[in-house]
């Protein structure tokens, strides 16, 4: 792929945004001097200034026209005012990639009244620490999706899904981070049960959760066969994993990424409807 040589604007610096800015320029993909943060505190700003020395701007209408990539990051209620607030200086030949949940790129598109490729993408929190689970979806060339790719591989790893499944992805990577948060508290209290310090039970469930997740993408093996291969014929295994049976986990975890699936679907639906 050759050298990105323009510009990319970020709209809004917070966790994700500052996430992936670290993660572009780390990885070389941009240079600080070619990208600009827009967000209302000057503070924050100036921490981004001072930290990557990267371009900053309080107002996003005035700095929009001279960028080629646009990474839409603000919570979802405040997209349509930035959206309006940037309309008259948007050029046809600029990506957007928004990461902000429950928002289509048709949508954007609308809103931004010209034919611009859009890009969404579900990242997790784990972009914070380089270890996103990302989807991709949207209107865009297969160059734009390749350049895309590559910046959020700065943060983690990297799908491609049809537009249409980006809410089940919501209900799985995107809210399940929180998930695992959970499966890590209770198997530490379970440590703690059985007569564990506290920091020694959580140190020792959160490296089991991150071991087993390295051991599964580092091999690409099936999950159930990774767990056979530890789980000998009247061990100890069998018999934690008889009572998550009867507790039913599995199930519980199933039933969690359909509801995260079917709250998100029914907020896209809510919020168009406000619009
Ligand atoms: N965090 C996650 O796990 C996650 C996962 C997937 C997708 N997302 C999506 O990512 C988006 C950003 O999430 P986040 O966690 O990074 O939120 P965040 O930390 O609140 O960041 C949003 C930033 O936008 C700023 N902002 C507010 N109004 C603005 C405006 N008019 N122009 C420019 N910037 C403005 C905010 O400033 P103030 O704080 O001063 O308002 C804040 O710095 C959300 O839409 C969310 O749906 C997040």
């Amino acid at each position: 792929m050759a050298e990105f040589t323009g510009e990319i604007l970020f709209i809004g610096g917070g966790n994700m945004g500052g996430a992936l800015i670290r993660g572009i320029i780390s990885n070389g993909l941009a240079q600080a001097n070619q990208i600009t943060v827009v967000d209302p505190v000057q503070e924050k700003l100036d921490e981004f200034q001072a930290e990557l020395s990267v371009k900053t701007s309080l107002d996003a209408a005035s700095v929009l026209n001279a960028a080629d990539i646009i990474v839409l990051a603000v919570k979802p209620h405040i997209l349509p005012l930035v959206l309006d607030e940037v309309r008259s200086e948007v050029r046809p030949d600029q990506l957007y990639i928004s990461i902000i949940a429950g928002v289509d790129s048709n949508f954007i598109q609308g809103r931004l009244g010209q034919e611009n490729s859009v890009i969404r993408v579900m990242p997790n929190i784990a972009a914070t620490v380089g270890a996103s689970a990302s989807a991709l979806a949207g209107i865009a060339t297969n160059e734009q999706f390749d350049f895309v790719q590559k910046m959020f591989e700065s943060v983690g790893e990297v799908v491609r899904v049809e537009e249409h499944l980006i809410d089940s992805v919501t209900g799985l990577s995107g809210s399940g981070s929180a998930y695992v948060f959970t499966v890590i508290e209770a198997m530490a209290d379970g440590g703690l049960l059985m007569g564990l310090p506290r920091p020694v039970a959580l140190k020792l469930a959160a490296q089991t959760v991150f071991g087993a997740a390295k051991m599964m993408l580092e091999s690409g093996e099936h999950p159930a066969l990774l767990r056979d291969r530890v789980t000998t014929p009247g061990g100890t295994t069998i018999a934690g994993l008889h009572k998550l049976e009867k507790g039913k986990l599995r199930n519980s975890l199933i039933d969690a990424v359909e509801a995260a699936t079917k709250r998100a679907y029914k907020l896209k639906k809510k919020a168009r409807k406000g619009k």
